[in-house]
């Protein structure tokens, strides 16, 4: 499948666009800093805290799981039997506790956070999936 290019340049904080790269959803979320700050408290409630599963290219395998800190890209796909995750950005903390925003499989209750890393004790075995990607300017992505 042929690259999909994304202006980001109008994604508000908070705010998710999705695209479709390869006939697969393709999620773009732009992170607040309290988001970010979040991540690297989270890691004894994970399975995969440090990314060590081949999951994402290795420039993505980092604390962020990302290029740029504020861009979480990831496929939209639940690495448990392939449902698509909902983004609660704001009422997460009713799935896990202390944790305002993340993505939430509505197939069989897998809980991801916003470095789509999954949560220990869900169906899902395996963080999502970072697609290739590179910034071409500051308000462009190329997927794929
Ligand atoms: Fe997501 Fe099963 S497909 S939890």
């Amino acid at each position: 499948g042929a690259p999909v290019e994304v202006n980001i340049g109008k994604v508000e904080p908070g705010q998710m666009l999705r695209v479709e790269w390869r006939g697969k959803p393709v999620w773009v979320v732009r992170r607040t800093p309290a988001v970010l700050q979040q991540l690297s408290e989270l890691d004894d409630q994970l399975r995969d805290p440090k990314s060590l599963e081949p999951q994402q290219p290795t420039y993505a395998a980092n604390p962020t799981r990302s290029i740029k800190d504020e861009f979480f890209i990831a496929v939209g796909l639940c690495t448990h039997l392939g449902c698509s995750p909902t983004y609660l950005p704001d009422s997460f903390q009713e799935k896990v506790e202390g944790v305002p925003s993340g993505f939430f499989c509505p197939c069989h209750g897998s809980k991801f956070d916003m470095a789509g890393r999954v949560f220990a004790g869900v169906p899902a075995p395996l963080n999502l999936v970072v697609p290739p990607h590179q910034y071409t300017s500051d308000s462009t992505v190329v997927i794929g």
